[in-house]
């Protein structure tokens, strides 16, 4: 087995300790279970930033090797273009976008600084795969220092239509620098075709069948590969003695009240303003519900220097003492926000322990949230998940109740169709959806990925060894591959022709 290198912002941890944020929680789970590097930043400053010294840790089967960033390079590169232009823009929030020249240059230094820390250490026959917005054009660096070997891109958030890409300046040579990789991976279909149309109508490429996508004498394979958790493994969590404790504190406190939870990096684009309004209006529409259903909110904070987070947190302390001034009493807090992390066996617990999973994000590339409240379910007694239809998780988990996060008269329904709900038709709904997130699990999503990278890549081999007239060996490889991973030949490519779900 090839090795594999992952490379992300975020790297680790591989235990179970609180971390919040899907990516850190995907890569771990899959790359525990297949081993490899895992490259990035260290999440800490120093003075020598990306030039100073690599820290090197093994545990396991996973080497975990990171470098630190300047205080500059934070606020410029991670705050800045990353979470101020990209991560706004990535999610429809054009209005939210800050752009700065500084910003931009910085983005694109610690691309290049990235590379060239990593360079030394590649082997060519290491499989090599590339996360998320911070490093979307990283595989074009890692290219121009001689790299040849297979190098696969995943994107977690969502790519949004180029009418809303083209209002980042950087746009065009952002999606040419993606051409340098072998495979492109995406949430969901929506994603991967508004890449195909910025690529067709923007760079002047071509779509063609079985997602491949020609540009600039370069072909590449963008591909959906959805994000799955290891959910036998958070399954058992459920069962440990730290989440049946947090379980109990939880009911306990109840006393017989149901209970809604929210868990979610506190992040604009979760949608929990409105999910607090949609609970308000449970409680004046419903009075049968008031001191009977409590609603707890877990979004611990996250990139804090950024303002349009800051808002965020006064707004949503400002709409729970609204809610709890209004409606509360003695024994009874409607609303509960907390900004603490915890473990994921003691998160586990608190899922379980909830009758609603309220997970309704205005736009997320997959929510991994929604997959751990389904996991976590008693299988006698399974609690309702309520879905926001712009969650990535919401093409797969069809069964739960789906909902327009804008449209508050319609979450508050939800709400009350889910408190309401029998446990006949929880359970039918619960076993759907659990059988969904077992099968699509994160070793399914790397295995997927690295059978279409590897198989992309030996195709790529043989063209070239068919043009310099050798490789009987490697075609005798890439038979294996392609019937492995089912990627067409190359002679087979014909012009694109609406969408394709290829998984
Ligand atoms: P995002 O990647 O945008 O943060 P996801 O829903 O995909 O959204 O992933 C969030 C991950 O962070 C989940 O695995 C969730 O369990 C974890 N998480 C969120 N809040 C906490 C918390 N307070 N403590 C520990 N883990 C958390
Ligand atoms: O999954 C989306 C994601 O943005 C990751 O890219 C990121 O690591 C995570 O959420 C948490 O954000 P941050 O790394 O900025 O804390």
């Amino acid at each position: 087995m090839n090795r594999l290198v992952v490379i992300s912002n975020r790297v680790g941890p591989l235990n179970d300790e609180g971390k919040a944020g899907g990516l850190a929680v995907g890569l771990a789970d899959a790359l525990r279970q297949r081993g490899g590097v895992w490259f990035g930043w260290s999440g800490k400053t120093g003075e020598d930033g990306t030039f100073g010294p690599l820290q090197i840790k093994t545990e396991g089967e996973v080497q975990l090797i990171t470098l630190d960033m300047t205080q500059a390079d934070v606020a410029d590169f991670y705050n800045g273009f990353a979470n101020q232009a990209l991560w706004p823009v990535l999610h429809y929030r054009m209005d939210l976008a800050g752009y700065d020249r500084r910003f931009s240059e910085a983005f694109w230094r610690i691309n290049e600084r990235i590379a060239a820390r990593l360079a030394p250490l590649l082997k060519q026959d290491d499989l090599v795969w590339v996360q998320d917005y911070h490093f979307a054009p990283l595989g074009s660096q890692i290219r121009a220092s001689g790299f040849s070997g297979a190098l696969g891109y995943f994107l977690h958030v969502p790519f949004p239509p180029p009418e809303v890409l083209t209002a980042l300046p950087d746009a065009h040579r952002l999606v040419r620098s993606m051409l340098a990789y072998d495979v492109i991976g995406f949430q969901t279909v929506t994603d991967r075709d508004n890449f195909a149309r910025f690529v067709a109508g923007e760079i002047g490429g071509r779509v063609l069948e079985g997602g491949w996508i020609e540009a600039s004498g370069r072909r590449v394979r963008a591909d959906v590969f959805p994000i799955g958790i290891d959910a036998e493994r958070f399954a058992a969590f459920a069962a440990t003695a730290e989440a049946r404790r947090r379980y109990a504190q939880l009911r306990t406190e109840l006393h017989d009240r149901k209970q809604i939870i929210g868990v979610d990096r506190l992040d604009y684009t979760k949608g929990i303003p409105e999910r607090l309004s949609a609970f308000e209006r449970l409680l004046k529409d419903y009075p049968e519900n008031r001191n009977k259903v409590s609603f707890l909110q877990i979004a611990p904070l996250s990139r804090e220097n950024v303002k349009a987070y800051a808002r965020l947190r006064r707004e949503l302390e400002e709409l729970a003492g609204h809610i709890n001034g209004t409606y509360g009493l003695l024994d009874w807090t409607p609303v509960r926000v907390m900004t603490r992390g915890f473990s994921r066996k003691g998160l586990s617990g608190l899922y379980r322990a909830s009758d609603v999973g309220l997970v309704t994000p205005l736009r997320d590339g997959m929510n991994l949230v929604a997959k751990e409240y389904v996991a976590a379910q008693d299988p006698e007694n399974p609690g309702v998940l309520i879905l926001s239809r712009f969650a990535g998780a919401a093409r797969e988990l069809s069964e739960a109740l789906i909902v327009n996060p804008y449209d508050n008269a319609e979450m508050t329904e939800a709400l009350q169709l889910a408190l309401r709900m029998p446990l006949g038709e929880r359970k039918e709904r619960w076993q759907a959806l659990n059988e969904t997130v077992r099968k699509g699990n994160s070793r399914r999503w790397c295995g997927l990925f690295l059978d279409a990278l590897e198989a992309t890549h030996a195709q790529r081999r043989l063209k070239f060894l068919d043009e310099s007239e050798g490789g009987a060996s490697a075609k005798t490889e890439l038979a294996r591959l392609r019937r492995a991973a089912g990627v067409p030949p190359w002679g087979e490519l014909k012009p694109f022709r609406g969408r394709h779900v290829r998984l």
